[in-house]
């Protein structure tokens, strides 16, 4: 009797390392998480340990395998979907890397980032990446690591050798779908979505830029090769005789929020999504065009599949809102998160207390690297309920501050909005969200969307799908919120971004 077959899809994030497995029907038949550890060495920094991370998503493929008692010769294919920017630079030779990963957040390459505003950049980089100069891609991350690797731990090196060898391609970067897929496969290479996250690709030539690898003094051997999002080619096989014990296909590779986009089946242009992770990220397919921003919103690329053009995506990137629940949790002003829905709601309002969670810098439509969190509206009177409803509050109002952007720039109407993410559990949050951004907010059965999304892009390359109109048949409707109209929106609105002005230009020196 032949067994069933599934596809499988790391999805390895800020706070950790997920394996899902899905059936024909996009259903989870297996599921593994661990989380890492994150390293805060000085104020503004965060890093990763890319070791731990590939040990990590051996152990949560083999434990969610294990559980479900799957076989790996079930894999049809694997996708890998990933916090999308985090930067690593690795040895070729020894597969190890020369220094810790940087992560999406850090803020240490902030002044390197000024210097580059000054010399009056940002048009150009804006022009040919969608992207706004910022500390948050790969570009001075990758420059950073170069200039400052311990040459003492490259072993084989001379002190002076880092960038030279760079430059003779002996180190690799690469974000993190290229870390994971180099481990599982031994291969090079990036997807197109990751790829535009750099600040280093050119997404209109769909090429690595030569002026901006100089610019940021990135060595051309460095970087790895693009390939479409879903590829036919495959990126390679695991290895046989490695950890899995089988040679399963690596079919498929997208960012978190592009993979979300997939997973949440936005295959036409209008279709939009907003996943509510460590930070958020509204997504809106643009079809093949790619649409410039002129509300503080990046043009990134969505996803490709093999043989066919690329497509675009206008994107509201937010960078702190469920980490904010999270360090509600640090501050034990909350037991757990479903704890911030049920103090939230024993109380009316936030009487006038209003939170910004800009501990990374505000995303957009704002781009202020400096801006710092902030609480303002307290009262002798105020109580952590307050605090926590604000905080959940200021989730949504985050995602208005990008919605609206995103209507003015692409002109429509948005008629609804599918969410997910571990957030959209809450549904104090996404009835909160409805009102706020004056839409319908839609939740789909399987919430793990970037998960899923990735297995679709793996899947469909190697025909486990064959068609897109068999993903937009899986996608169910979990409930919907429709917006109440007695909610008192617009005047906390004002106040709302009242607060934001006072957490802007905070961390100058
Ligand atoms: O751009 C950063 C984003 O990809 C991180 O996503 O889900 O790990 O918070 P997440």
């Amino acid at each position: 009797m032949s067994q069933d077959t599934y596809v499988g899809s790391v999805d390895q994030g800020t706070t950790g390392t997920r394996f899902m497995v899905f059936d024909h029907g996009g259903n989870v038949v297996a599921n593994a998480y661990e989380k890492h550890e994150q390293i805060y060495p000085e104020p503004g920094w965060v890093e990763h340990d890319p070791m731990e991370i590939w040990e990590n998503t051996k152990s949560v493929i083999n434990t969610a395998l294990d559980d479900a008692g799957l076989d790996a010769e079930q894999l049809e294919a694997i996708g890998i979907t990933n916090q999308r920017e985090t930067t690593i630079v690795w040895d070729a030779e020894t597969g190890k890397p020369v220094h810790n990963a940087l992560v999406w957040q850090d803020r240490r390459t902030t002044d390197r980032v000024e210097e580059i505003q000054e010399m009056g950049k940002v048009e150009d980089i804006r022009e040919k990446t969608g992207l706004e100069c910022d500390a948050y891609f790969s570009a001075t991350k990758t420059e950073w690591i170069l200039d400052n690797a311990d040459p003492i731990k490259l072993q084989r090196s001379r002190p002076q050798d880092v960038r030279e060898r760079a430059e003779e391609g002996e180190l690799l970067m690469g974000t993190i779908d290229t870390w994971v897929i180099y481990n599982l496969t031994g291969n090079h290479i990036t997807d197109v979505s990751n790829a535009s996250r750099t600040m280093l690709y050119n997404i209109r030539e769909l090429e690595w830029d030569d002026e901006l690898l100089d610019l940021f003094n990135v060595p051309k051997a460095m970087v790895p090769e693009v390939r479409p999002s879903s590829d036919d080619e495959t990126y390679g096989s695991t290895d046989a005789d490695g950890f899995l014990g089988a040679e399963v296909p690596v079919a498929g590779a997208l960012g978190d929020q592009q993979a979300a986009l997939f997973g949440q089946t936005c295959f036409d242009a209008g279709d939009a999504k907003n996943t509510y992770g460590t930070g958020s990220f509204m997504l809106m397919n643009t079809g093949n065009e790619a649409v410039p921003s002129e509300h503080g919103l990046l043009t990134t690329i969505g996803f490709q599949r093999s043989g066919e053009p690329v497509q675009y995506a206008l994107e509201g990137s937010i960078f702190i809102t469920g980490a904010a629940i999270e360090w509600l949790e640090d501050m034990t002003l909350i037991e757990d998160a479903a704890e911030s829905e049920s103090l939230a709601r024993s109380v009316d309002s936030t009487d006038g207390v209003y939170v910004v969670p800009a501990f990374a810098g505000l995303g957009a439509p704002h781009w202020d690297q400096r801006a710092r969190g902030t609480i303002v509206g307290m009262t002798r009177g105020t109580r952590r309920e307050h605090v926590v409803r604000a905080t959940l509050e200021s989730i949504a109002y985050q995602t208005k501050d990008v919605a609206e952007a995103m209507v003015e720039d692409a002109d429509i109407d948005l008629a609804s909005l599918r969410v997910d993410g571990g957030a959209v559990k809450n549904n104090f949050l996404c009835q909160l969200q409805s009102n706020i951004i004056g839409t319908e907010i839609v939740r789909p059965v399987v919430d793990e969307t970037t998960a899923l999304g990735s297995a679709y892009a793996a899947g469909l390359a190697v025909g486990y799908w064959d068609t897109v109109d068999e993903l937009r048949n899986n996608w169910q409707i979990d409930r919907s919120f429709e917006v109440d109209e007695d909610a008192n929106i617009e005047v906390n609105y004002d106040r709302w971004k009242d607060a934001v002005e006072r957490s802007t230009d905070w961390a100058r020196d």
